[in-house]
């Protein structure tokens, strides 16, 4: 049976490329990308050049034995062994001591910005104090977050400090989860949620305060409420605006609100870090990060260990890595390892910030996330790699991309001092001082100087800001990501010819979601297929559906590939979601069929939401029945920018770009024996190699029809040169034609 031979094939693909990938994400990461910190974020930044290797670096990691005898029985650590009350605890944090000066200071003026170190009671007091002191009474007290962890963690800590149900008093929404009620005076939130609350009610008027949480992230959202809400609070002045940072630039903060604006700050209560660096560069470091934990734990010095990494895939590494080495030790203490990163569990989350059972020392592997965003009680050692993932415009591939970099100085210091928070504590660097002085940034670049911004622009220009190079940011992000933008939502059909939001577009701004994927639902309807592409859109919404677990891999596989429509990723999703449909939405379904059965029911509640969105706009939802032919090309209609041409077997170029592409091994079409010669894909990953993530085929002529301004029939004939050039010419039209729409506003 050639069929059943295909698949052990293509599964045993993909196990290979997985733990390659892993390597190689790794390796990527130290080879190429202390120089691409150089080159590309650098030039944004005027950095120097790549200095020659580190020879000088000075300081051993046997030197921390010097300092170890100092770190015992410090009153601080044994002060914070014991178990105190929530009242006890919130009096214990350094806000607490200046409470009422701050309130104050809120009380006089309009705009505070609030400085104060990770862990100082920023997040979980200042919410509470404002409600205590009665500023509930006009609106709600609203908190932005740039993380979806840390809004829903902190909002379940308040709610346990204030003794109420979460969801009650104090409550919180992220994107497709609304976890508050009409009792809510206390409400956390992603940046994203708030800048969508925008939308609807553009003053604001359901709060009474509203604090900018974590503004040193510099997140693209909180960006741009900075320029929105500076207008918002010059229209009501009975609104409270709180800005809190945890670094010193608050300045900064101030003197974009105006002159007038105090800064306030917490005094600190901060214990020295001793800083370790890495004597010469580190080759591979998920195993140097795994070698100093243990290192650390058998040293015998007390206190947890805090460890960054910047992904999922690295954290999972690390934490099995370290089991196992400690497991193969003849007697070892015993060491409680938790990872933490956005997409685990909430209630795994929950655990790193419970003592672990008896007394046990706890190692947690965190993602940037525990370098301001939550702070963890009783770390005194903090393992640092010296890189994050962050996302960056990619010129070369043409959109965002989720890549490894070094770190700035300015995170640096900010998780060598996670190790200082309950005692004096140790930082171990894995790299240089030279590295750290030439090659990182000082500071991160700012995500709206490096991202894509169509959503932004999407809803500025739905919020009537038309003049978008005039928006009062606080760093305006480089014209040509600006005008990238607009083109590209252009080329989707949401804006015209001048720039001015279409009809199209602004049904776009209505959905939660991707401009892309946006359209495509929108198109769905005249293309009658709507319940299909619900159901699709939904399913890319959350992470991963099929799960592999250990020792059964083969099964799973082998039931992934029941699911599988040889034509397209898109349609398997929507597949697996009308079986398990079918299946009365049965938990057991998705056990036996290696599913993840949460996922599918997150899945089940953002289709429920968005099909209430379609209802207000009065689109409908409509089957298209059996035929799925129909329904790829919906999906070629919002995708047709990431088109790829067949070149060899499993392998694709951009037939804009020229760029290769993929076939991922998990993918739906791989190793299938079918080998359309035009897909469209929905983004692409950069790992060993530029792989497409969720594939379908297409017709050319769906191409042509679909994305005019890019492909025509008998686009073969022109070189990819003229193409280049086409484009460039379109861009060069479209800005002259908004330049004059510009001057004819202005001369009116
Ligand atoms: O925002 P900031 O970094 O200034 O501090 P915070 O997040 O308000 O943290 C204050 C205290 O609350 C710390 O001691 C945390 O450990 C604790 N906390 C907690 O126990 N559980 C959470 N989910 C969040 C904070
Ligand atoms: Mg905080």
């Amino acid at each position: 049976d050639v069929t059943a031979d295909m698949a052990v094939i293509a599964s045993k693909g993909s196990k290979t490329v997985r733990t390659f990938r892993e390597q190689e994400e790794r390796k990527n990461a130290q080879e190429k990308h202390w120089e691409l910190a150089g080159s590309k974020l650098g030039n944004l930044m005027g950095i120097k050049e790549k200095v020659e290797e580190d020879q000088t670096a000075n300081v051993d990691y046997k030197e921390s034995q010097k300092f170890a005898s100092h770190m015992q029985d410090t009153e601080a650590v044994s002060e914070f062994a014991m178990e105190k009350s929530i009242k006890q605890q919130r009096e214990y944090l350094p806000v607490f001591a200046v409470r009422q000066k701050m309130l104050n200071v809120i009380r006089d003026n309009n705009v505070v910005v609030i400085v104060g170190e990770t862990g100082s009671g920023k997040t979980t007091q200042l919410t509470q104090y404002l409600l205590e002191e009665g500023y509930g009474r006009n609106g709600m007290i609203g908190c932005t977050q740039p993380r979806r962890v840390a809004a829903m963690s902190v909002a379940k800590r308040v709610a346990d400090e204030m003794g109420v149900e979460l969801g009650q008093e104090c409550g919180y929404a992220i994107r497709f989860e609304d976890c508050t009620s009409d009792k809510t005076a206390i409400k956390y939130m992603t940046d994203g949620i708030l800048l969508r609350e925008c939308l609807g009610d553009p003053d604001l008027d359901q709060y009474a305060a509203i604090i900018m949480d974590e503004a040193h992230e510099r997140s693209l959202n909180t960006d741009v409420l900075f320029g929105l809400l500076r207008d918002v609070v010059a229209r009501r002045t009975d609104l409270k605006l709180i800005v809190t940072s945890a670094t010193m630039d608050a300045e900064k903060f101030a003197n974009f609100f105006g002159g007038h604006t105090p800064t306030f700050e917490i005094p600190g209560r901060t214990f020295p870090v001793e800083i370790y660096h890495a004597r010469t560069p580190v080759d591979d470091y998920v195993d140097a990060a795994v070698k100093q934990a243990v290192r650390i734990h058998l040293g015998g010095l007390d206190g947890d260990i805090l460890i960054f990494m910047p992904g999922q895939e690295d954290i999972e590494v690390t934490c099995e890595l370290i089991k196992q080495q400690l497991s193969q030790l003849e007697e070892s203490p015993p060491l409680a390892v938790l990872p933490i990163y956005s997409q685990l569990p909430s209630d795994l989350q929950a655990k790193i910030f419970q003592r672990a059972p008896g007394g046990m020392r706890k190692c947690v592997v965190a993602t940037n996330i525990a370098e301001t965003s939550l702070t963890l009680d009783g770390i005194l050692f903090v393992v640092d790699p010296g890189y994050c993932k962050l996302k960056v415009f990619n010129p070369k591939i043409g959109m965002d991309a989720l890549q490894i970099f070094p770190i700035s100085q300015a995170s640096a210091n900010q998780r060598s001092g996670r190790a200082g928070r309950t005692g004096p504590g140790q930082c171990y660097r894995l790299y240089t001082e030279r590295q750290f002085k030439d090659e990182m940034l000082i500071a991160t670049v700012p995500e709206i100087q490096r991202t894509n911004l169509s959503n932004v622009v999407l809803l500025l220009k739905s919020l009537h800001v038309d003049d978008l190079l005039k928006f009062h940011f606080m760093d305006p992000p480089p014209q040509d990501n600006m005008l990238n933008s607009m083109y590209q939502l252009w080329t989707l059909g949401a804006l015209d010819n001048t720039g001015r939001l279409t009809e199209l577009g602004r049904k776009m701004v209505e959905f939660p979601l991707d401009p892309t994927l946006s359209k495509m639902l929108i198109m769905a309807e005249q293309m009658k297929c709507s319940s299909e592409v619900l159901t699709i859109v939904s399913m890319l919404s959350v992470p991963s559906i099929f799960f592999r677990p250990k020792g059964r891999e083969e099964d799973s596989d082998a039931r992934k590939e029941k699911f599988q429509v040889p034509e397209s990723d898109h349609l398997t999703y929507l597949n697996v979601y009308v079986q398990w449909q079918k299946h009365k939405y049965s938990t057991k379904w998705c056990t036996d069929n290696f599913v993840h059965a949460k996922a599918m029911r997150k899945v089940r509640e953002v289709r429920s939401q968005l099909k209430d969105i379609m209802d207000s706009l009065k689109t409908e939802e409509i089957s298209s029945g059996t035929d799925w032919d129909i329904v790829r090309k919906c999906i070629c209609s919002a995708y047709f920018h990431n088109a790829g041409r067949l070149k060899g077997i499993g392998e694709y170029v951009n037939v804009r770009t020229g760029i290769p592409c993929f076939l991922h091994p998990t993918s739906a079409l791989f190793g299938m024996g079918y080998t359309p010669d035009y897909v469209v894909y929905h983004e692409l990953i950069m790992t060993a190699k530029e792989y497409m993530q969720s594939v379908t085929a297409v017709d050319a002529a769906w191409l042509a029809e679909l994305g005019p301004m890019f492909y025509s029939v008998k686009e073969s004939i022109k070189t990819h040169r003229e193409k280049l050039q086409d484009s460039i010419r379109t861009t060069a039209s479209m800005e002259a034609e908004m330049r004059e729409a510009q001057k004819e506003i202005l001369e009116r």
